[in-house]
């Protein structure tokens, strides 16, 4: 006897709505077949029964699809219903390969029951173009009409194509409030929606989490407003999910007034309901063909037909010397012809200057800066960490102090040498176990303000930079963190360096954890009147003046005073890293109320950091990376969260690789006092998306869940002999290790057969470290077991930054922890001026005993952690030395084994005045 297996239905999984989907119609397609293969089985209780309640579980989810659409779905119920085993199983077969390869996209005949079907459901005329096939993708219709009116809608709306129309799409209808918003979630094919004022709010479908999802989105006042199903609510409801769809609404009030209507921004056009319904179709596709739009892109293919004589400098251009040389011939070959005639040093013809863009780079960066939220965009094509460098520059003089992450990109620190800067050290907190950094928790950060303010010093402080999300995943409460320094200091400026997290703006649990993201949120919150008395409240019980002092000060939620605070953000992002841009893309995202004062500065940066030589390619693949994630990031950033769950699911649930192998999960990489909503997994069993995406709300510090840390020192393996291992003899490729870890990586790029392919390899090793141990006797038994303790349980503690010599310190009196790391920088090209040490030798543990200090003549960078143990200036600890004496790895970037630590000599450091000559820095005896 059959078993039903169908699994009950997945509507409120959000984050995994296309796999959830695809799982469905693949267990629907097992049913069929199974029955197909055995079409007498019949009854409530046989294969028959199986497929039906398959099919039951489908239909939530495909009541928000144009595709395979009523009339396909109506058909299979019936051929289940009537007992057409192998007409069923044909046809669900057929959807589910459709939907697998995507040819219902291209392909109008899928949307037929038959294939000989002689009236089409979805006649498209010819493409303008013979032979093009244009992208097709699906518009919402929010509509009042009862159901049954549907059909006939929808074929009105299929009537309007014509030949030379771009792009083609199918509607979707729904009719109530809440079903738009599942919709939205739900169908990652969406471009627009097309809003019919009038509807109902409730939802007749069951989903606890949609609904605990909108109360938690919706203010009471929208609540109550959206009782009465308005549109314009909705239209602000469908932005906050996915902001890049365009938004047509047709109001039964007159459309000025609903324009005028401050709620009403970021609707695209609003009709009267009684417009012609081609105006709405053109809207349409007008709105999707701005996405689509690359225009520097466009232009250099452009530019890559026309016929170019070059006298510039740049042989490669057009490509002759290549394809006409008797020996590099391979290299065209290879790359292909348009590489070399898409290849250019002029800045005319429509190619604009990257130094100084008018046309179509200018119009790349604008489109960039409306996808990403930002109020303008600069394309850099030497990486984050150019940008990173450019952004310091920009905003920084010198003896300014930045309030910086330690454990941050080197870009940080080098650009904070160039530009004079004073970095105010901050730690992040450790995770000694996996040797690892997490991130730098609030309390520290305004702790760091506070004693600034009490030392009379906050007037120096500029900045702060923080990583988001570090390289292992963890991800600030970027509003939070704003808004309790901004309470501090209202004109600090943010650099947010978001290198590993562009792709998060493309997802609604994500982006309000980015710079941008939560830079929206701000902007309206400062709006609020309720929010302004929020603030009153707290100066009545803390004073506008908050005292450094006062513990209560670093107890409290802070929120700054709304009519002071400025929203001054910078991001930086390596396109390369998370979206389709060529190695080296990157971006700076601005959103800064007195970017103006800063305009010129920043011109010098970019004048002083980008190359004269920018590549045309990069520029180029910036633009469309723009245009992917807009069109299509939001699936493409849901399919790389379901498979980091999948891969954490597998790993840590199979038999054999969990044995030795551990995908830590978000209770070991965040602290629990960080979790304030308890979440301890995404995937144990019972875990909700609910449980997700409250933590993503509540928590300080929240997880990336497409960021796996593998621990595989309890293989044996420490993180880089792993690596190794996978690269050298499986060709599988990740970046970063630890002492006792690996940390894998999904991005849109991946699919579930790499997640395959994987597990196969780890499944391989864990046999082979079986098989080992077992033909190895006692001995290797304990052999392993020594490794692996050594690795997990021997582990180094991560020393904290100590603080600058006196030297270069502008208050040697002083107890805060800034200095003048540029002096110290440049001490260090004075080769009389620097002494070396070995590090084992006892002159280091003699030093640190009785002195004189040791102080770094150069940034010391190990990989892996790679953070600076060391930096110029800094007085090295114990702590430090021990780290380093039992540190395994091979790459210390600024240290060379064979001469030693190289440290500024105390004849140079004597060689000031302002070096303090007690026996201890004050900085010490106040135990900082
Ligand atoms: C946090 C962070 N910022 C900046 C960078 C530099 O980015 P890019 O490689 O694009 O120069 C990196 C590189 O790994 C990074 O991890």
């Amino acid at each position: 006897m059959a078993k039903t297996t169908a699994p009950a239905p997945r509507i409120d999984h959000f984050f995994s709505a296309v796999a959830a989907r695809l799982d469905l119609w693949r267990d629907l397609s097992r049913a069929a077949q199974a029955w197909g293969a055995n079409p007498t089985s019949r009854g409530d209780a046989g294969l028959q029964a199986a497929c039906q309640a398959a099919l039951t579980a489908i239909q939530p989810l495909e009541d928000f699809q144009a595709y395979p659409g009523a009339r396909v779905l109506n058909a299979i119920r019936e051929r289940v219903a009537g007992g057409d085993a192998m007409g069923a199983a044909r046809l669900v077969q057929r959807v589910s390969s459709a939907l697998l390869s995507r040819s219902y996209r291209s392909d109008a005949g899928e949307f037929e029951a038959e294939d000989d079907a002689d009236t089409p459901e979805r006649a498209m005329p010819a493409a303008k173009t013979v032979g093009a096939t244009r992208p097709y993708f699906e518009v919402l219709f929010v509509t009042p009409t009862p159901p049954s009116r549907w059909p006939a809608h929808a074929q009105q709306i299929r009537k309007l194509r014509r030949p030379e129309d771009e792009f083609v799409y199918e509607p979707v209808f729904v009719g109530s409030f809440e079903d738009a918003a599942l919709a939205v979630i739900l169908n990652t094919n969406l471009e627009s929606v097309v809003i019919y004022d009038g509807f109902p709010y409730e939802s007749s479908r069951d989903v606890p989490l949609l609904k605990s999802l909108l109360s938690s989105r919706l203010s009471a006042e929208l609540k109550d407003r959206a009782a009465g199903a308005d549109g314009v609510m909705l239209a602000k409801l469908v932005k906050g999910f996915r902001p890049e769809l365009d938004i047509i609404l047709l109001a039964d009030k007159k459309p000025e007034a609903m324009i005028s209507d401050p709620e009403a921004e970021g609707i695209r056009r609003v009709f009267y309901e009684v417009e012609e319904p081609l105006e709405i179709h053109l809207s349409i596709l007008s709105g999707v063909a701005e996405r689509n739009v690359t225009p520097f892109f466009d232009n250099l293919k452009k530019y890559a037909q026309k016929p170019v004589g070059t006298f510039h400098a740049l042989p490669v251009a057009r490509g002759k010397s290549i394809f006409k040389s008797n020996w590099i011939r391979d290299m065209g070959e290879f790359y292909g012809a348009n590489l070399f005639l898409a290849e250019s040093s002029a800045t005319s013809g429509g190619l604009d200057s990257l130094l100084e863009p008018t046309g179509n780079i200018k119009k790349a960066q604008d489109a960039a800066a409306r996808a990403f939220g930002a109020d303008r965009v600069f394309f850099v094509t030497n990486g984050t960490s150019t940008s990173n460098k450019m952004v310091h520059q920009a905003l920084l003089e010198p003896g300014d102090i930045v309030i910086a992450d330690r454990n941050c990109h080197k870009s940080h620190h080098y650009g904070m040498v160039l530009a004079g800067a004073q970095p105010y050290y901050v730690e992040a907190f450790p995770m000694v176990a996996y040797s690892m950094y997490g991130a730098v928790p609030i309390r520290s950060l305004k702790k760091a303000l506070l004693d600034l303010k009490a030392a009379g010093r906050l007037d120096k402080v500029k900045t702060v930079t923080l990583t988001n999300c570090t390289f292992d995943g963890h991800v600030y409460d970027v509003r939070r963190v704003m808004e309790e320094c901004l309470a501090i200091k209202p004109g600090l400026i943010f650099l947010w360096d978001e290198a590993w997290f562009g792709f998060a703006r493309f997802s609604p649990l994500y982006r309000p954890r980015t710079a941008m993201g939560a830079r929206a949120a701000l902007k309206e919150a400062f709006a609020d009147p309720a929010y302004l008395e929020r603030y009153l409240a707290q100066e009545k019980l803390l004073g506008a003046d908050l005292d450094p002092k006062d513990a209560r000060v670093l107890d409290t939620r802070l929120i700054p005073d709304p009519r002071k605070a400025k929203l001054r953000i910078y991001q930086t992002n390596s396109t390369h890293k998370s979206m389709s841009a060529l190695r080296q893309g990157s971006m700076v995202l601005v959103g800064d109320e007195d970017y103006h004062r800063h305009e010129q500065a920043f011109k010098e940066a970019v004048f002083t950091h980008a190359s004269t030589s920018p590549n045309q390619q990069i520029i180029a693949s910036l633009d469309v990376a723009r245009r992917q994630m807009e069109l299509e990031g939001y699936e493409m950033v849901m399919q790389a969260i379901q498979l980091a769950l999948e891969i954490r699911i597998a790993v840590n649930t199979h038999p054999l690789v969990s044995k030795y192998f551990r995908v830590l999960d978000v209770e070991n990489m965040v602290p629990a006092e960080f979790r304030q909503s308890g979440l301890k997994s995404y995937t144990a069993e019972g875990a909700t998306w609910a449980d997700a995406a409250r933590a993503f709300r509540e928590d300080e510090f929240i997880l990336d869940p497409t960021r796996l840390s593998l621990l595989c020192g309890t293989a044996g393996y420490d993180g880089t002999q792993f690596k190794n291992l996978l690269a050298n003899e499986y060709e599988i490729q990740l970046n970063k290790t630890s002492r006792n870890s690996i940390l894998l990586q999904t991005n849109i790029n991946n699919t579930r057969s790499d997640v395959a392919n994987l597990l196969k390899v780890l499944v391989e090793i864990s046999k082979e470290i079986e098989g080992r141990l077992k033909s190895g006797g006692d001995e290797a038994r304990k052999a392993f077991a020594a490794r692996v303790k050594s690795l997990v349980e021997d582990v180094p503690d991560l020393p904290n930054f100590s603080h600058f010599h006196d030297r270069f310190r502008d208050d040697p009196q002083g107890t805060t922890l800034e200095g003048d790391m540029r002096a110290a920088f440049y001490m260090a090209y004075d080769h009389d001026g620097c002494e070396h040490l070995k590090l084992m030798s006892p002159e280091i543990d003699k030093r640190l005993l009785s002195g004189p200090p040791l102080v770094s003549a150069h940034f010391v960078i190990p990989y892996p952690p790679g953070f600076p143990i060391m930096v110029p200036g800094q007085v090295i600890k114990a702590d430090t030395i021990e780290f380093m004496r039992k540190l395994d790895v091979k790459e210390i970037h600024g240290y060379d084994a064979n001469l030693g630590l190289k440290l500024i000599s105390l004849a140079a450091l004597e060689g000031s005045s302002k070096t303090s000559k007690k026996a201890k820095p004050a900085i010490e005896k106040a135990g900082v």
